[in-house]
């Protein structure tokens, strides 16, 4: 019998009729993923604390295409929708754990609710849905794939972000470990790790940080610009691509992995 190892993978080739759920899809860097997963033929599920959004973004991907509302930091919320999602779409192959928030703050004046709602979204919610997924792959047999947003700030410490960073180095964290657990059952486990990207997080962060650091906040773009050595704002596209390669067969011996996609803002 041929060995399928031996075969090069053309890359996103294999994800035509595979389904993704993708959270925090409604806009920004999980819009991107969501739109260049659909382009190779994979049936999107956008699940989105904002349903609304939800809805519009997966209307723009055209028809066969779904949303549902979700909070990522609820495990009852998790538990239902992914059970709903099961029930009616069938199952699936890829879940791109993406919803993220951040707030900004001196580490001395962070507060107990700002660690508490960066800590919920950003790394529980990583725990709830990864769980919910791995559980169904498992029970189904599947060799399913996960792909987590963690974040440069996930790899050197943010200034103005403390909580956020530890928050995102967690999720790294969580990934290798999650990624060892699973590798036996062919469930691979990756993160990307992106810059300074230009979505509406970005824009609360830029007035933060101006405020914070009495700046204008065009100089503080001219300051994430300076920082970049490809010289430009990254786009939310310029992670989307990372990921399609990430949940493909073109990776399929890439497990436990935060890559590193900033326009070499972090080289490590
Ligand atoms: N923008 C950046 O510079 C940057 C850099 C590195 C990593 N990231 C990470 O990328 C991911 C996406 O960020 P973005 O910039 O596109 O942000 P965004 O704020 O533009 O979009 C985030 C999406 O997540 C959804 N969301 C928030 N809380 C949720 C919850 N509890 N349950 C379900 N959905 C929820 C929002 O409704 C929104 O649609 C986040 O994990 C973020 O931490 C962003």
């Amino acid at each position: 019998m041929a060995d399928a190892s031996q075969k090069v993978p053309t890359l996103g080739a294999d994800l035509k009729g595979q389904t993704a759920i993708v959270t925090g899809g409604a806009t920004g860097i999980g819009k991107a993923i969501a739109t260049a997963l659909a382009a190779h033929g994979v049936r999107i599920v956008i699940a989105d604390l904002d349903q609304a959004a939800a809805r519009k973004a997966a209307a723009d991907l055209g028809s066969g295409n779904a949303a549902f509302g979700i909070d990522v930091s609820q495990r009852a919320s998790v538990e239902k929708t992914f059970a709903e999602i099961e029930q009616a779409l069938g199952g699936y192959e890829i879940l791109i754990a993406n919803a993220g928030v951040s707030t900004m703050n001196r580490a001395v004046d962070l507060t107990d609710e700002e660690w508490d709602f960066n800590f919920a979204v950003n790394i529980k919610g990583i725990f709830l849905t990864n769980q919910a997924a791995v559980r169904y792959f498992e029970r189904t047999k599947k060799k399913g794939v996960i792909v987590n947003t963690a974040s440069l700030a996930g790899k050197v410490g943010a200034p103005l972000l403390a909580h956020y960073s530890a928050s995102k180095f967690a999720v790294l964290g969580w990934t290798q470990a999650l990624a060892r657990e699973v590798a036996a059952q062919g469930i691979r486990v990756n993160a990307v790790c992106p810059g300074f990207v230009k979505t509406s997080m970005q824009e609360r962060e830029v007035a933060w940080e101006a405020r914070l650091r009495g700046l204008t906040p065009e100089q503080v773009i001219r300051d994430y610009v300076n920082q970049t050595p490809l010289g430009r704002l990254e786009k939310p596209e310029d992670v989307a691509g990372l990921a399609v390669f990430l949940c493909s067969d073109a990776a399929r011996f890439m497990t436990g992995q935060g890559i590193n996609v900033t326009g070499g803002v972090y080289m490590g």
